[in-house]
């Protein structure tokens, strides 16, 4: 699975980090930077990822900025993009089945990196549960 990641300065050690475990684990990677810690502007690499993901075959993105609030406001903006705020493992499992999240969004200034590894560990392997929850979806999706 191709999987795109995005951060800002304050998501970049964190992104660099979890971009090497999923290499690691044998995932394709697209990077949409930031590619330093130097400040950036957290909407511009939300929006050059969901972009992408919208048009290409990528499935799934993560995206960190420094508390993971400013990237999931900017994310949502993409009608089917659904980013979940995740710091912690019961959100990132329930983000699967009840939201069938496609982009993971976390805070780099919030967790620790074990703990942001798990988080997407159990999200790459949480399915989607559908019934109610799609029609849930479906509801969201006709909001303009
Ligand atoms: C950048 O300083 C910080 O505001 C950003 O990383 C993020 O936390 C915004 O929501």
């Amino acid at each position: 699975m191709k999987i795109a990641i995005g951060s800002d300065h304050g998501g970049f050690e964190l992104k660099e980090f979890i971009k090497a475990f999923l290499i690691n684990e044998g995932y394709e990677i697209i990077d949409y930077g930031t590619y330093s810690e130097k400040s950036v502007d957290y909407p511009d690499i939300a929006k050059i990822l969901c972009e992408n993901l919208l048009k290409k075959e990528l499935k799934r993105g993560i995206l960190i900025c420094g508390t993971g609030i400013g990237m999931s406001i900017s994310a949502n903006r993409f009608k089917g993009i659904r980013a979940t705020l995740a710091n912690d493992l019961f959100s990132a499992i329930m983000a699967r089945k009840h939201n069938d999240s496609n982009v993971l969004v976390m805070g780099g200034r919030v967790i620790g990196k074990e703990v942001a590894r798990e988080i997407v560990k159990v999200w790459l392997n949480e399915k989607f549960e559908g019934e109610r929850h799609q029609r849930r979806l479906n509801k969201i999706e006709s909001i303009i």
